[in-house]
């Protein structure tokens, strides 16, 4: 039987990527500097004088991660490729550094770890997890080593896995201290969504604040049992939040902040943001 492999957009949309071996690349994603990156370089660096003793001040404007990523796997190693909602969410952290900084911030189903990356800017911690498949921990090392420059906060990069919710010590000792936490296209198929759905309640069933963002892109399929075109995955993700009750607070982000790596922001892709609901 042939098995099904699927493509990441990401990889036909970037086109600075360099094969290492058969199905494996290392990819350059540019990006460009927010302004308040801009400035600390400026500071960071020696101011030097030319010729007419004007300040020559180092006016690189673009940073560039270097990512190693499959080309193209089965559905159940998709972590091993870049998909868009890791770049919306690390546009989403460049434009709102506010929000992240110094922060405990948490993401779940990291994939190759782009998006803990951009979160390590600014972070205090960064907890990066993940299924741990087909050399997936690894990997993400690598990724966080070769981008070590722009780096600025504690990393750990372990495994949680959404269908085993008996956590490690680790974790028990951790997670309350992540009051940010991150996923990126991790609703695709059933079993995966209704685990993350679970491992968020457990998480959000705390004493603390936690703020979650969660970004997807809506894939619609034509269904012959509905005979009408739709996005059962997401649709699936929301049944079981209300199947639960869950008391939480959800909001949608508009997506018109600002782009800063380079990818197609299709109308597709949503950004929420969930909140657990303290109860007095
Ligand atoms: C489509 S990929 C997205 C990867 C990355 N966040 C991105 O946007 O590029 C889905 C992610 O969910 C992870 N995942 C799948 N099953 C999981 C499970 N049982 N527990 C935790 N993560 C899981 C995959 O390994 C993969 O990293």
């Amino acid at each position: 039987m042939a098995l099904y492999t699927v493509t990441s957009e990401i990889f036909t949309e970037n086109k600075n990527a360099y094969i290492v071996k058969s199905n494996s690349a290392i990819s350059n994603f540019i990006f460009k500097y927010p302004s308040y990156m801009i400035k600390s370089k400026c500071l960071d660096n020696i101011i030097t004088y030319d010729n007419d003793d004007d300040m020559d001040i180092d006016r690189q404007q673009e940073g560039k991660l270097l990512i190693e990523h499959y080309i193209s796997t089965e559905l159940q190693y998709v972590g091993l490729q870049v998909w868009r909602g890791a770049l919306l969410l690390a546009d989403y952290i460049l434009s709102n550094p506010d929000l992240f900084k110094d922060k405990t911030i948490l993401e779940l189903g990291a994939g190759v770890g782009l998006t803990s990356i951009v979160a390590s800017f600014v972070a205090e911690k960064v907890i990066c997890t993940d299924i741990d498949l087909k050399g997936i921990m690894k990997l993400i090392r690598r990724n966080f080593m070769r981008n070590s420059a722009y780096i600025k906060s504690k990393v750990y990069i372990k495994e949680l896995n959404f269908l085993n919710l008996q956590w490690p010590t680790f974790y028990k000792k951790r997670m309350n201290e992540a009051t940010v936490i991150l996923a990126a296209d991790v609703i695709y198929d059933e079993n995966v969504t209704e685990g993350f759905v679970n491992t968020l309640t457990k998480l959000l069933n705390s004493k603390t604040q936690k703020v979650v963002y969660i970004a997807l892109e809506k894939r619609y399929v034509f269904t012959t049992v509905n005979m009408d075109v739709n996005a059962p995955m997401y649709e699936d993700f929301l049944g079981y939040i209300k199947k639960k009750q869950l008391n939480w607070h959800i909001e949608y982000i508009k997506i018109d902040f600002p782009q800063y790596f380079k990818y197609n922001r299709v109308s597709q892709m949503i950004l929420l943001k969930i909140e657990n609901v303290l109860s007095e």
